[in-house]
């Protein structure tokens, strides 16, 4: 299962590079799209870009030296089914970011993105996250760097603007500058961040979506890939948003309603062989994963946490989660819970 540097394969980074043709992706957020969310979000769809929580460079940078190998793996390991996934990077310091995007490529990793979207007041300390779209120039750098240390793409996730620095003319500003320094995609969360004010949880629903800014930025710059992102529901709001853009990013819609998303591949991708997922299928899928990852005694609920909301709106589905809650929480639970908690739900034709 782990890990360390050496998954790296070239023709999949290669492809990713070709490919930054994604139309559909989960986005980063810390403590639910971890490695075994990922690998949950595998089993309905192939086709996706997967990104990994947020990874602070110098948390990379602190871990990389001898004797702190497992916290670094711990950091930066995935399962090679997780792929293509970009490993998102924090911080504002090029040097910083170059060395942590040089390891991701060592690791495996198709992409790097970095956060300028994050408002968060631990983030603001240390002037990365959406402050840094004050700072174009300093994006434009560490975007280069990280670049050309890794050989990967490097994409950029941003909001629209900052506190009262919200105009589209500054938005565009940004674009160009960031773009000149060779960003492959732009994931623009579609709203404002007042970094003063409200916290980051009110800043993902407070300021308003401008999906207008998003349409006029493609518009004006057809040739950059651009991703909307924020607020996106539904399959039908994402094919809405695809006649605008060339890509959509879904964060909480994702998380909380997985099985919503079974048509993506076919549906987005035009992968006509794909089979849409079901929530006896996905659970099945993740059984030789949770027997991998508990064979060197590592517990399983850390991945059988992120299966309560595979089945919803069904009867007996409040049951379902509350007895895989029981076994799963054990402390000597493997991948049989898992085995048995798809059969119930094969049972029932779910
Ligand atoms: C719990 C949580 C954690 C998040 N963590 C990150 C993160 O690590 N990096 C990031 O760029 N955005 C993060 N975000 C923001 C999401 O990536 C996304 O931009 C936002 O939720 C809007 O998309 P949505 O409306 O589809 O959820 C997080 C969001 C949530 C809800």
């Amino acid at each position: 299962m782990a890990d360390g540097p050496n998954q790296h394969d070239p023709a999949a980074v290669a492809s990713t590079a070709a490919g930054s043709s994604y139309r559909f992706s989960v986005a980063p957020m810390l403590d639910y799209t971890d490695r075994h969310f990922r690998v949950l979000m595998r089993q309905i769809t192939r086709r996706s870009l997967l990104y990994s929580e947020m990874v602070v460079a110098q948390a990379i940078h602190h871990c990389n030296t001898p004797g702190q190998q497992e916290r670094l793996g711990r950091l930066l390991d995935f399962d090679p089914v997780e792929k293509p996934l970009a490993l998102q990077l924090g911080g504002d310091d090029p040097g910083l970011l170059a060395a942590a995007a040089q390891l991701a490529a060592a690791w495996g990793y198709d992409e790097v993105n970095l956060n300028v979207g994050c408002p968060s007041e631990k983030v603001q300390k240390g002037r990365f996250g959406a402050c840094l779209m004050a700072e174009p120039g300093r994006v434009a750098d560490c975007v280069a760097a990280m670049g050309s240390a890794s050989g990967l793409p490097v994409s950029v996730k941003h909001r629209i603007g900052i506190d009262a620095r919200d105009s589209y003319a500054e938005l565009l500003d940004f674009i160009d500058t960031v773009a000149a320094a060779g960003a492959c995609r732009f994931s623009v969360h579609a709203r404002k961040a007042w970094l003063e004010g409200l916290d980051p949880k009110q800043n993902r629903s407070v300021p308003p979506l401008r999906y207008e800014l998003v349409h006029q930025l493609k518009r004006e710059r057809p040739q950059l890939q651009i991703e909307l992102n924020g607020g996106l529901e539904d399959l039908l709001a994402c094919q809405i948003q695809l006649e605008q853009v060339d890509a959509v990013m879904v964060g909480r819609a994702a998380y909380s309603h997985p099985l919503r998303w079974a048509p993506v591949d076919r549906e987005l991708f035009g992968d006509d062989a794909s089979t849409a997922a079901s929530a006896s299928s996905v659970v099945r899928g993740l059984v030789p994963y949770a027997e991998r990852w508990c064979a060197s005694g590592r517990r399983l609920w850390p991945i059988a946490r992120h299966l309560v909301q595979v089945v919803e709106g069904v009867n007996g589905a409040r049951q379902w989660r509350r007895r895989l809650g029981e076994a799963a929480g054990e402390r000597s639970a493997g991948a049989t819970v898992l085995d048995r908690a798809a059969q119930e739900l094969e049972a029932q034709g779910l």
